[in-house]
């Protein structure tokens, strides 16, 4: 926003705006340097500004600030309730408390607007409670579970993760903005190869001549495999071959907000990725499949290739028993798919999105997989529900740094 053009005429207005001066004392600085229709115009500017989340609130006691009131969504107007609530409200049960550098910040993805502080017991002040009641982050602990305000099927942590996950609901930074630039070489796009024994999968046969719209019918859900006649490494080399290779490395470069810019190696492969970030590897847990042994392996989706990763049996067979229950089947999967995520891969571009993107690229090699198998008669699911602990001690990879974000079971098809 061009605000130059005002800023000799209201030089004064300017100043006492950035030391937190009362709006009433604005107008009136602002009327006493120029004519009206500048200083409408002025105080226009600065609802825009208010508006779009640049203006924050200082709440101020005996000239001590207590707290600042920095405003996350359009719509929001800071207020005081009339009277400090009495010690029965306390915090609604999606406000947070939580550290931010040096300070604190005290949220709700219901109000609005967050509470930064330098020490948390302001919390306790009557000023400052009476700006958390305005704001919508007090509740009366002593009520019954009668009439919640907020639909009764959203967790906590489901409503911050969708709060920050889109924009609109609040105004951090979202997006590609690269934060790292100068400060982190980001994660080659190809993962390190394991070591260990390489396995060769075949490549999948010349397409059927069937349409995508006829295989987007047939597909659904299978969890019927035929034990009798397990899936063969042929099939499974066509399935990945199909839905998950890396066709090629893409170059490019990326900057962030202060105009930095690096070089960022993004990958295409059969499923969409944002960013072309392509985080996801698979590790195909095998049960039963003709010419494969049973036990873990890594997709080498560069190489088309599987590596031998030693695994604990029993491990390997809890894993396989939980993607049972978890389908409903009468039988182990022949074949669980887990699915991790590079992290870094994606937090080095991304900020507040990133998780989101990653739950949305897995969905993205779900259908890819459904599709594939559906083409190759094999049967597949997804499997929603997985312990990403248990793939953690099975692989030994870090949770925090390449973890398991979903699962796929697949196998030889029963019925015809
Ligand atoms: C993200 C996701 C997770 C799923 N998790 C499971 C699961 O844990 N167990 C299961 O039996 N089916 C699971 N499914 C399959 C759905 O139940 C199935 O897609 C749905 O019933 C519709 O049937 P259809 O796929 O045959 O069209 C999952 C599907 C998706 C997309």
């Amino acid at each position: 926003m061009r605000l130059a053009e005002w800023a000799d005429a209201f030089e004064s207005a300017g100043s006492r705006l950035n030391e937190g001066a009362p709006l009433a004392e604005l107008r009136d600085c602002v009327l006493a340097n120029g004519n009206e229709g500048q200083a409408a115009a002025w105080l226009a500017r600065l609802d825009r500004l208010r508006e779009l989340g640049s203006i924050e609130f200082p709440l101020v006691e005996n000239g001590e600030e207590l707290a600042v009131i920095a405003p996350q969504q359009e719509s929001f107007v800071p207020s005081l309730a009339p009277r400090a609530p009495d010690a029965a409200f306390g915090f609604h049960r999606f406000a947070c408390l939580r550290r931010d550098g040096a300070a604190w910040l005290a949220e709700s993805p219901l109000s609005g607007a967050r509470f930064r502080m330098a020490d948390p017991a302001v919390l306790d002040k009557p000023l400052v409670r009476r700006a958390l009641a305005a704001s919508g982050f007090l509740e009366d602990c002593r009520a019954e579970e009668s009439e919640p305000q907020t639909p009764a099927h959203w967790e906590f942590h489901d409503l911050i993760f969708h709060t920050h996950s889109r924009r609109g609901w609040h105004h951090d930074p979202s997006g590609p903005q690269c934060p790292y630039i100068g400060l982190v070489e980001p994660e080659p796009v190809r993962r390190p190869e394991w070591p260990g024994t390489v396995v060769e999968l075949p490549r999948a046969d010349e397409s059927a001549a069937e349409t995508c719209s006829t295989i987007l019918e047939r597909r659904r859900s299978d969890r019927d495999f035929d034990d009798k006649e397990p899936i063969s490494i042929a099939e499974l080399g066509g399935l990945l071959d199909r839905a998950a290779r890396s066709r090629s490395s893409v170059s490019g470069y990326v900057h962030d907000a202060s105009g930095k810019t690096a070089a960022f190696e993004g990958a295409k492969r059969p499923y969409p990725s944002s960013g072309a970030v392509h985080e996801l590897e698979i590790y195909p847990v095998v049960h039963r499949c003709n010419g494969l042994d049973p036990g873990l392996y890594h997709y080498d989706s560069w190489r088309h290739v599987l590596v031998r990763i030693p695994a604990s049996e029993d491990e390997v067979a809890r894993l396989l028993r939980h993607a049972r229950i978890a389908v409903g089947a009468r039988e182990n999967p022949q074949i669980v798919l887990a699915v991790a995520a590079r992290f870094s891969r994606v937090f080095w571009k991304y900020k507040s999105i990133g998780y989101g993107n990653i739950l949305r690229n897995t969905g993205a090699l779900y259908q890819t997989l459904y599709l594939a198998a559906t083409e190759l008669g094999l049967a597949g699911c997804a499997v929603g529900s997985a312990d990403a602990m248990l793939f953690a001690r099975i692989t030994g990879l870090d949770p925090l740094v390449e973890g398991s974000v979903g699962d796929f079971a697949i196998g030889s098809r029963r019925s015809g």
